[in-house]
């Protein structure tokens, strides 16, 4: 694992971005792994704002989002999917049948894990962007998920609840499901970047790069990639 840690948010999306830029300039065809969440928005603003000034293209360009909600339509403002269109993809020249994000609303959840599991072994990912929860979870891969896990279905932990009722009217209506990639399935990523920003997250990043390589902790796997990059502000770096 590469450690970087930048004075700004600003500053830790901006070197983010220019990797995913400098990437899709170079391969046209590239397929990235998305995240939601508020790590990533500094850098989804930095891709907007140089697609719109350089005229990067993602016409070509694949996405596979890490999870979705269940239970939430897609026109529900705290969906996965609308927080993507919103924040980064009808900001870009992505088309619509580039994006891939799990179905919250499918009948049959278990034949959506394997449908969105399916499509994610028919594609390499070339960069997984990732945030990491407070309690350690990539993707909504929950403290205990087996390392090699793949797309599931999963009850969402008390405090990931808790941690994102601060986008919903009450904690009640935070939906209890969620279908995430597995960690196999991150892991099969070629490059991974993980943000991180705040002290909310510093004792989850310090047990990630310092702590042994346990399931309790779902990010310590991360030790095991050949190609990690961390992006960190001061905050979440002050436990290193
Ligand atoms: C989001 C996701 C989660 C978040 C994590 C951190 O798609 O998979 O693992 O990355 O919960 O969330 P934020 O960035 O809001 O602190």
């Amino acid at each position: 694992m590469e450690v970087r840690v930048f004075d700004t948010y600003e500053e830790l999306s901006r070197e983010a971005a220019n990797i995913i830029i400098a990437h899709v300039r170079q391969n046209s065809t590239a397929v990235l792994g998305l995240a939601t969440g508020s790590s990533p928005l500094g850098l989804y603003r930095e891709l907007i704002r140089d697609h719109k000034e350089n005229g990067t293209s993602y016409q070509n360009v694949m996405t596979f989002n890490l999870d979705e909600y269940v239970g939430l339509e897609k026109t529900h403002p705290q969906s996965y999917y609308y927080f993507m269109m919103e924040n980064l993809f009808n900001h870009i020249n992505i088309p619509l049948d580039h994006i891939n994000i799990p179905n919250g609303t499918a009948k049959d959840i278990a034949a959506e894990c394997q449908r969105y599991n399916e499509r994610l072994a028919q594609h390499t990912i070339d960069i997984q962007i990732l945030g990491i929860g407070a309690n350690g979870h990539i993707g909504f891969n929950e403290p205990g998920t087996p390392f090699d896990s793949t797309t599931h279905f999963v009850k969402l932990d008390e405090k990931t609840r808790q941690d994102n009722a601060r986008f919903f009217s009450s904690i009640d209506e935070v939906p209890t499901h969620a279908i995430t990639m597995g960690i196999q399935n991150i892991m099969a990523a070629k490059k991974i970047i993980l943000l991180a920003s705040g002290t909310s997250k510093a004792d989850a990043i310090y047990g990630m790069i310092k702590g042994p390589v346990d399931p309790q902790l779902p990010a310590s796997i991360l030790q095991t990639h050949s190609d990690v990059l961390v992006f960190l502000d001061k905050e979440a770096a002050s436990k290193l």
